[in-house]
């Protein structure tokens, strides 16, 4: 029997669904490489009830990600739709529950990215992609965003940044991703798998 492929792991949150397309433009951007794979995961929404619980499988999208989704990857993609320029909750509390792998050094020396969609054009594209980052770079994990030699970079008015793949949505979270916004993203996932695969070979045994 082969060996696994190694895989990105592309982990969204998306409440209207602007963030899951663009993660699933980044996922076909992963498979346009060989030898590796993307894993779409999400997360499941925070509630200010304590009580409310979700159900283990989400009604639409892809499934909830666990710890070994993130400990076994070879790359990560995440993203998430703005929220007052930051990432949403739900994605920052499953980023909050990574100790065990942030103790161990699991995610050391891979290669990472982020993404985001706004309803406006300067609601923070840029402050997110940052923040996002900020955990990431805790964990050791080596940033990777979006050179200019995509040179959708110069010519989009709407999303893409160097800092990562945008995207503007409108005020009614109906817009939906157009040519560059859609080509950035790919172009990220692509360049995403590269990295991983050539940094695999520097990975040292962790936990
Ligand atoms: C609580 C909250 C805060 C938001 N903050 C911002 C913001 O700072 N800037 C912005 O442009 N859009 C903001 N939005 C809009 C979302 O970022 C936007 O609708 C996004 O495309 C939704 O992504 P989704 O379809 O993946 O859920 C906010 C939305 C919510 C619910």
């Amino acid at each position: 029997m082969s060996a696994p492929l190694p895989y990105v792991l592309v982990l969204y949150y998306s409440r209207h669904g602007a963030t899951r397309a663009m993660a699933e433009q980044l996922a076909a951007g992963v498979e346009s490489c060989r030898g590796i794979e993307a894993r779409l995961r999400t997360v499941p929404p925070v509630s200010p009830t304590c009580e409310a619980v979700d159900p283990e499988i989400p009604d639409e999208g892809a499934v909830y990600a666990s710890l070994d989704d993130l400990r076994h990857c070879a790359g990560l993609a995440i993203g998430s739709p703005t929220r007052f320029g930051n990432m949403a909750a739900p994605l920052k509390h499953f980023l909050d529950t990574t100790s065990e792998l942030w103790l161990g050094g699991a995610l050391i020396d891979k290669p990472a990215t982020a993404f985001t969609s706004t309803s406006s054009l300067h609601g923070g594209q840029e402050s997110t992609l940052l923040t996002m980052l900020v955990p990431l770079l805790h964990h050791g994990m080596v940033y990777a965003g979006l050179p200019y030699s995509e040179t959708e970079l110069m010519e989009t008015t709407t999303g893409g940044t160097p800092y990562g793949a945008s995207h503007l949505a409108g005020k009614r979270s109906d817009r939906t991703l157009d040519d560059h916004e859609r080509q950035l993203a790919r172009a990220q996932g692509r360049r995403l798998s590269r990295l991983a695969l050539a940094l695999a070979t520097l990975q040292e045994p962790h936990s």
